[in-house]
């Protein structure tokens, strides 16, 4: 909380990167996005978030990236994390100083939501610790005009349903949180915009719908979800990057149930029974790719690890 006499406030809270389970592209919309359907979890690969408030200023803000910077990413108004520190500050009127300390380990341009996902950690932290405590509905505004991806990290569950361009959320249980995880990054990233544009209507449906769907991922039916994996961007994305296909045969060659690409890409991730068998192939996928890939060997997150805490009594220091 913002503390009278004007004590700097601190927040720190994770930002965590997600996986598209589904997803599923319906066709182009007037306004130039796609209309699509996907289920989105969050997992254990995080940026860490630290927000240093001083009331009583004129609205600066002020940002530190540390960590695994991804090439090209700043720590100005470009970043989404910067973003949401100006809507917020538009949207409130609260008048004070923001410093943003954002470490990142979460690579850019992989589909993993790394930035949006920031946005959403600074708008929560934000809401919590100007003791504001936005409505939901509020925030969500907020996180729709900076990206598609943004509204998911404002909720409180691990896994959501998001449809429209991917900004309209509905919360689902996801049964297999805890359940282990490989994400590889192959060191490139896979840009948005041309994924959508190559995408072309995929000639049959999937086998399921999405009903059953949540339904296996409630029950935390691994099997079942691992063969539902779809991803319509994922036929433009490969057919540039042919190597993709590759790491996805290498995880199921590994002992994943099911891989699939996340978003846009590059990421692909596959589903795990054993903790082991996940250590294993991502001790062999580190050493065959480049020392410019991640590969990412963790968990689906629980619902609610990533609400962020208010210390009014620490300060951060550096932002
Ligand atoms: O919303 P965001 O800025 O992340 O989207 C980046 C680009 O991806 C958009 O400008 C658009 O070209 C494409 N996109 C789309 N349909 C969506 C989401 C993104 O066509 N549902």
């Amino acid at each position: 909380m913002v503390e009278p006499g004007g004590r700097i406030v601190c927040w720190r809270g994770h930002a965590p990167a997600k996986l598209n389970l589904t997803l599923r592209v319906f066709g182009k919309r007037p306004d130039g996005y796609h209309e699509l359907e996907t289920v989105m979890a969050a997992i254990d690969w995080v940026d860490d978030i630290e927000l240093e408030l001083t009331p009583g200023g004129r609205g600066e803000i002020r940002m530190e990236l540390l960590g695994d910077v991804p090439e090209g990413l700043v720590s100005g108004p470009e970043n989404l994390a910067w973003m949401a520190a100006q809507r917020f500050l538009e949207g409130t009127g609260w008048s004070g100083a923001i410093g943003i300390r954002l470490t990142k380990r979460i690579p850019a341009g992989a589909g993993l939501g790394g930035g949006s996902s920031d946005a959403g950690a600074v708008l929560r932290g934000l809401s919590a610790a100007t003791g504001l405590e936005l409505d939901r509905s509020v925030l969500l505004e907020m996180a729709q005009a900076i990206g598609s991806d943004v509204p998911f990290f404002i909720t409180d569950n691990s896994a959501a349903v998001c449809r429209g361009r991917g900004e309209l959320i509905d919360e689902c249980a996801n049964g297999l949180e805890g359940m282990p995880i490989v994400v590889v990054y192959p060191g490139f990233g896979s840009s948005t915009r041309a994924a959508y544009a190559g995408f072309k209507k995929p000639l049959s449906p999937p086998a399921w719908n999405p009903t059953i769907f949540l339904d296996f991922l409630k029950k935390g039916s691994l099997r079942q979800v691992a063969d539902c994996l779809t991803n319509d961007l994922a036929g433009p994305v490969t057919a540039k990057f042919p190597f993709l296909e590759l790491v996805r045969k290498a995880l199921i060659e590994g002992g994943a149930l099911g891989a699939s690409m996340t978003g846009s890409g590059s990421a692909f991730f596959g589903l795990f029974a054993d903790e082991l068998v996940a250590e294993g192939v991502s001790r062999d996928l580190r050493g065959r790719l480049g020392p410019a890939a991640r590969v990412h060997c963790g968990r689906f997150l629980d619902s609610g690890v990533w609400r962020g805490s208010c210390d009014g009594d620490h300060r951060c220091g550096g932002a």
